[in-house]
């Protein structure tokens, strides 16, 4: 089958198209899936250059990192295993099961829910792995996967437009359930126009929250077609005075942030006491300068979010299906030119996601 595998940590070349790859074989209460469309990631990007690693201080390039070191290269601090299939939003049909799966689900339209879990202890974070990461994914003609990770969907988008929704979008919404966002708090959401800030702001929208959404000034009509109250320039100096211009006060309820970087402080400054910071990325850099007086002196609740707990993705296909969010697809490229899509992706000229279709 057609396939990208992933070789070692690096640069882009670490990453090799084989269109004679084997095909998995389902295996006890496996599902095996014809992949019609995988969305692109960061994970994916963090992990080929071991951006996760405690040795890297720097933002995400897709180049490979001087400091990085390939132990602790993962999302989950550990080495990952080479060769790897990447690619976690998985759109397609499931074509096989194994001896134990149920067979009424050949056939079906399915996506996959990222976050494997220890289903005898599904609540504990620490059983937990990612598809395409510790296992292999989607950029691949073919996947296998626990039937317990997949979820029959029902609607007219394409599967380029619902490849574009799992990592990002339960990771919005986990970062908006651990801040508690609920109708009427003010939101501030980073990096709007990528996959996780779309969906924060779609995701906010639908609990009728008010949206702020910051961008690169090239992104804010894209981004303000997507309903937020305000947009302003991701850039500004001032944010507090561009949030009293743009929604009547100089503060926020919650920051949900996931670009963090030089300009993390400014972020900290503009939420109102007592407020809620939710981060789930670093993307202009992990290390930032924190003064400790502004979290305690305005009584700040603070979360990180990445394992998402078990009903997100049912919460997210519920949404999808009833028309609640709205796909962003910014283009599709064949499998087979891989690294033009994930270098397009690494530019960040798109609004939205970037998919691969194998097969073509
Ligand atoms: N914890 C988790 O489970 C999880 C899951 C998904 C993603 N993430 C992380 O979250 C981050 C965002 O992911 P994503 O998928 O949304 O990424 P994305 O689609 O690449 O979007 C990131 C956005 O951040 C903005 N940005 C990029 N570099 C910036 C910089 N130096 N300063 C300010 N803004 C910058 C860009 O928007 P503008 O050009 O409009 O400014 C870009 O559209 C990544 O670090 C990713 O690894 C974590």
């Amino acid at each position: 089958m057609q396939a990208v595998v992933l070789t070692g940590h690096g640069g882009l070349d670490k990453l090799v198209f084989h269109d004679d790859w084997p095909t998995p074989v389902p295996e006890v209460d496996d599902v095996l899936i014809h992949v019609g469309a995988c969305g692109l990631n960061n994970t994916d990007v963090n992990t080929r250059s071991a951006w996760y690693s405690k040795g890297n201080m720097e933002a995400t390039t897709g180049d490979a990192l001087a400091g990085a070191d390939g132990q602790d290269g993962t999302w989950g601090g550990s080495p990952v295993s080479f060769p790897r299939i990447q690619g976690a939003d998985v759109a397609g049909i499931v074509v096989a099961v194994g001896p134990q799966a149920d067979v009424t689900l050949i056939g079906q339209r399915v996506l996959v829910d990222g976050w494997l879990r220890d289903w005898g202890d599904p609540m504990n974070l620490d059983k937990t792995s990612y598809f395409g990461s510790e296992c292999d994914g989607g950029y691949a003609e073919y996947t296998k996967v626990s039937q317990r990770q997949v979820h029959p969907i029902d609607c007219a988008l394409s599967d380029a437009e619902l490849a574009t929704f799992a990592c990002s979008y339960v990771t919005a919404e986990n970062m908006l359930n651990r801040a508690q966002v609920a109708a009427g708090d003010t939101v501030l959401v980073t990096g709007a126009s990528g996959g996780v800030g779309s969906a924060l702001v779609q995701l906010a929208n639908r609990r009728d929250a008010v949206v702020v959404a910051l961008c690169g000034a090239d992104k804010a009509k894209a981004v303000n077609d997507l309903g937020p109250a305000a947009v302003l320039e991701r850039n500004v100096t001032d944010i507090r005075s561009r949030l009293k211009a743009a929604i009547g006060r100089d503060t926020v309820d919650v920051v949900a942030d996931v670009v963090g970087g030089a300009r993390w402080p400014q972020l900290i400054d503009a939420i109102a006491r007592g407020g809620r910071y939710t981060c789930a990325g670093a993307i202009a850099g992990p290390v930032v300068e924190f003064d400790l007086r502004t979290f305690y002196l305005r009584d700040l609740i603070f979360t990180g979010a990445t394992v998402a707990p078990p009903g997100v993705f049912e919460d997210l296909v519920r949404y999808i299906e009833q028309g609640e969010i709205r796909p962003l697809l910014a283009a599709t490229f064949p499998l087979s030119q891989f690294h033009a899509a994930q270098q397009a992706f690494i530019d960040k000229h798109h609004v939205g996601n970037i998919v691969v279709c194998p097969g073509t």
